[in-house]
């Protein structure tokens, strides 16, 4: 999904270049879309708010029935100020100090601990009467070994082994663990690898005496090549659900089943615009430069991620082979490697499709330049700018 010609044209036109623009339509219909995929009573969504964290962009999920993710007290703030009651809002940092750990009890945000040290913290600090537990269910999967987050290479969760441990630790404190929670990787298109995490995870679950709910995270994948399939959210609610059900038969008694997903419901909804600035062929490509780059879209980089891009602005011109370049001082800034575009020329706009999740939310000041505008299209069409656009004069501050 890509914002059209004539729409682009006149945000540029009004907000300048680059943009970041989301059309709440598309965001509110993935939401719903999710929502839909398990039909029971007891499951609730919260938006990992790291995927893009914009105030106004929580406020459109907080409408549509979600809670929020969050793993900073930043995004716990973030939560807060879009209206979001402390309840609505789950925690689970890792590596974080006692100061953060405190503000967001504080907060009155119920907190996942990561792992044994930061049960010990807590209980240390007597900061909550019920805690949740990050485990790492040994399983893994992901559009690329940055993002896998389970399994034995991830720094993340507790063992299955340690919660033993984690129960005595947490009942010599006088604390309740009152939830599991994992998170096995980003960007999964497959439901095989997710129905395995969710197994490993009902199993363990239920050698807690006090469980509350179970956190399975988020990870639901989103195709952005042309060639790849849609996450079966249906596949996926169909087989989860008698899952559910069983577990809740067994233990006597309902659970509270949560899924943390940042990807899904936002990806689609956001389109990063770009000028052309410079198009230059050397001896062995033709580069088109453009007004953005790897600060404001590092996925590319990162990742070798592959996003869509439309020459909007003569969509019918002949085509040519391009590697699109940013302007960050670094041969990887390249947001395309050898894509077949119609011919950029100077001031065309391009677009830069499924942008809206961890485009703006990784951007960077890098080379001191500033980030840009973000930019809400409105379910009734109407526009307005949801961040202003950063200035030299914030970066000097
Ligand atoms: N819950 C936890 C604990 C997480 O660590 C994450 C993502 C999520 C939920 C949401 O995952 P999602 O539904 O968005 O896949 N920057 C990378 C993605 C990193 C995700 C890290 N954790 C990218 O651009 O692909």
């Amino acid at each position: 999904m890509t914002v059209g010609r004539d729409v682009a044209q006149a945000l540029i036109s009004a907000h300048g270049s680059p943009l970041y623009v989301y059309e709440a339509a598309v965001l509110r219909a993935r939401a719903r879309r999710l929502r839909r995929s398990i039909g029971r009573d007891g499951v609730r969504w919260f938006f990992a708010a790291k995927a893009n964290g914009n105030r106004e962009i929580l406020k459109v999920l907080r409408e549509e029935g979600w809670g929020v993710d969050a793993v900073s007290i930043g995004e716990v703030l973030a939560a807060r100020t879009a209206g979001f009651t402390p309840a609505e809002i789950t925690y689970n940092g890792n590596n974080v100090t006692d100061d953060e750990l405190r503000a967001v009890a504080a907060e009155g945000v119920h907190i996942s601990v990561d792992g044994l040290p930061q049960l010990r913290r807590v209980a240390a600090l007597g900061l909550a009467p019920t805690v949740g537990l990050r485990l790492n269910p040994d399983v893994g999967a992901g559009h690329h070994h940055h993002v896998i987050t389970g399994g034995p290479d991830a720094k993340f969760g507790a063992a299955p082994e340690e919660l033993d441990e984690a129960l005595s630790i947490a009942r010599d404190a006088g604390i309740v663990i009152d939830g599991l929670q994992q998170h096995i990787g980003s960007g999964i298109l497959d439901t095989d690898p997710w129905l395995a995490a969710v197994d490993v995870m009902l199993r363990h679950a239920e050698r807690l005496p006090d469980l509350a709910f179970v956190d399975f995270g988020g990870g639901f994948g989103v195709p952005y090549r042309p060639e790849e399939h849609p996450f079966d959210v249906d596949a996926f609610g169909a087989a989860v659900t008698p899952r559910l059900d069983a577990f809740e038969k067994r233990v006597g008694r309902a659970i509270e089943w949560r899924f943390e997903p940042g990807r899904y419901p936002v990806c689609e909804s956001g389109t990063l615009l770009v000028t052309v600035t410079a198009v230059k062929r050397t001896s062995r490509h033709l580069f088109v430069g453009v007004d953005s780059g790897m600060n404001h879209l590092i996925r590319p980089a990162l990742y070798d991620a592959w996003h869509p891009i439309f020459n909007l602005s003569r969509p019918d011109a002949p085509t040519s082979v391009v590697r699109v370049a940013g302007q960050i001082c670094e041969s990887g800034d390249l947001l395309a490697v050898d894509r077949e575009l119609p011919t950029p020329q100077e001031g065309d706009i391009l677009a830069i499709g499924n942008a809206g999740a961890y485009g703006f939310a990784m951007a960077s000041t890098y080379n001191l330049r500033p980030r840009p505008a973000e930019v809400m299209i409105d379910d009734d069409g109407a526009t307005r700018v949801i961040r202003r656009r950063e200035t030299i004069a914030d970066l000097l501050g």
